[in-house]
C-alpha cells in the first residue's frame, strides 16, 4: 500500500470520453495535487479491427471495464495487491478513503462520456460525496502540473484526436479560447492520412515512425533532413492572421497526391515514408508557427503542449528549437508522455484545482454534454 502524508483531498477520477476507460486516484500532497494511480484500460485494439472507433463499440467496451478499472485504481492506490480484483474491498476503500469524484463531462463521444458519467454519479449519490465535472481538454492541459506547477498565465496548445486548440489561461480554471481547428483535429488528419496509406489504427504513432524511417534513410544516404521536393504539402491558414487551424486541406493533398502515384502502380514503402515525412512537416510548421506568434502576442509565462499528438517527436522538438530563439521569455512545459494520451489522472489534476476553486456540485446536477465548450 502506498503510503499517504498529511491526507487531504482524494479524488477518484474517471475518463471515458472515448476510447480509454481510465480511472485515477489524486491525492494531495503538501499543497499540491500528486496521482498516486492511474489505470488505462485501452481500446485500440478493438478499433484497430475497424481502422476507426465505431462509438457503439466504444460504449460497450467503456461499459464492461468500468467496474474493474474503478476498481483497481482504488486497490493499487489504497488496498491489498492480489492476484484477482476483490471489489467488495475496493468499495470498502471508496468509502474509506475518496472524499470527491471527478469525472470527463465532455467534449467527447456521448455513449462513451454516459458510461462514466454514470458510474460517478451513482458513487457519489451512494456515498453522498461532492462531484467534480471536468471539461476534458482543460484535464488536457492540466497534465502538465502532474510533476511541476507551471507559473501563470499559461497558453496552451492542446493537440489530440478531437481537438486542436490554442487556449489562455491567466489564472487557474479561468480559460480563454484563442483559436481552434475550423475543420479536422491534428490527430484526426493523422489518423486519416494512415488510413490513407494503409497503415493501420491509431495513425499518429505509424505516421511518426514512418515519417521518422524517411529522415534517417535520408541522413544514411548522406542528405540532409530536408523534404523530398516531390513531397511538399501545403500548410493550411498558415499566414491567415488568426490563431485557428485547418488540416482538411491538408488531407486532401496527400489523397492526390497517392492517387497521382499509384498511376503508376502501388505505392512503395519509401514513397509511404516521404509522405508521411512531408505530412508530419507540414502539420508540425502550422502548430509550432501559429503557437510561436501567439506567444509573441499574448506574452504568457507558460507555454503548454498537450494531448495524444503531443507525443510526436518531431513537435516537440521542433516547438523546443523554435521557443529557443523566439520566445527565450516562455517556460515550454511538455506533458510527460505518460500523460498525453486520455487518462484519469489529468481530469484528478484539474478536479483538484477545480475543488479549489469552489467549483464542486452535487450528483444531481452533474451532467454531461458531447459538445462542452471550455
Ligand atoms: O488525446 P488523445 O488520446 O485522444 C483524444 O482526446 O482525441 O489523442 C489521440 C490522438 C490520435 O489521433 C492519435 O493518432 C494521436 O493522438 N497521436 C499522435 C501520436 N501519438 C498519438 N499523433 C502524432 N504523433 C504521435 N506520436
Ligand atoms: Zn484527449
Amino acid at each position: 500500500m502506498k503510503q499517504i502524508e498529511n491526507e487531504k483531498l482524494n479524488i477518484l477520477a474517471i475518463e471515458t470520453s472515448c476510447d480509454e476507460t481510465s480511472a485515477a486516484v489524486v491525492i494531495e500532497q503538501k499543497g499540491k495535487p500528486i496521482i498516486l494511480t492511474n489505470i488505462v484500460n485501452s481500446q485500440v485494439d478493438l478499433h484497430a479491427k475497424t481502422n476507426g472507433i465505431v462509438p457503439e463499440v466504444a460504449s460497450r467496451a467503456h461499459l464492461e471495464a468500468i467496474v474493474p478499472v474503478v476498481s483497481e485504481a482504488l486497490i493499487d492506490a489504497f488496498g491489498k495487491k492480489s492476484e484477482k480484483l476483490n471489489y467488495n474491498e475496493s468499495i470498502s476503500l471508496l468509502g474509506k478513503h475518496i472524499t470527491h469524484i471527478a469525472y470527463t463531462a465532455g467534449p467527447g463521444l456521448i455513449g462513451s462520456l454516459l458510461v462514466g458519467g454514470n458510474a460517478a454519479k451513482s458513487i457519489a449519490v451512494s456515498l453522498n460525496l461532492p462531484i467534480v465535472p471536468v471539461n476534458h481538454i482543460e484535464g488536457h492541459i492540466y497534465s502538465v502540473y502532474s510533476d511541476n506547477s507551471p507559473s501563470l498565465p499559461l497558453l496552451a496548445l492542446t493537440v489530440s484526436g478531437g481537438h486542436t486548440s490554442l487556449t489562455f489561461m491567466s489564472r487557474h480554471i479561468k480559460y480563454q479560447n484563442i483559436g481552434h481547428t475550423i475543420d479536422d483535429a491534428a490527430g484526426e488528419a493523422f489518423d486519416k492520412v494512415a488510413k490513407l496509406l494503409d497503415l493501420g489504427y491509431p495513425g499518429g504513432p505509424i505516421v511518426s515512425f514512418y515519417a521518422e524511417k524517411f529522415r534517417s534513410n535520408q541522413e544514411t544516404k548522406g542528405g540532409n533532413q530536408k523534404e523530398d521536393d516531390r513531397f511538399v504539402f501545403p500548410r493550411p491558414i498558415i499566414n491567415d492572421g488568426t490563431f485557428n487551424f485547418s488540416f482538411s486541406g491538408l488531407k486532401t493533398a496527400v489523397l492526390q497526391k497517392i492517387l497521382n502515384l499509384k498511376k503508376n502502380g502501388d505505392l512503395s514503402i519509401e514513397d509511404k515514408q516521404a509522405i508521411c515525412a512531408a505530412f508530419e512537416d507540414a502539420v508540425v510548421d502550422v502548430l509550432v508557427t501559429k503557437s510561436i506568434r501567439a506567444c509573441q502576442k499574448l506574452l504568457p509565462k507558460t507555454f503548454v503542449l498537450a494531448g495524444g499528438v503531443a507525443a510526436n517527436k518531431r513537435l516537440r522538438e521542433r516547438l523546443s528549437e523554435k521557443f529557443k530563439v523566439e520566445c527565450p521569455n516562455v517556460a515550454l512545459v511538455v506533458a510527460p508522455l505518460s500523460l498525453c494520451g486520455d487518462n484519469a489522472g489529468m481530469i484528478g489534476l484539474a478536479a483538484y484545482y477545480k475543488i479549489k476553486d469552489g467549483k464542486t456540485t452535487i450528483w444531481q446536477k452533474a451532467e454531461i454534454d458531447a459538445n462542452l465548450e471550455l
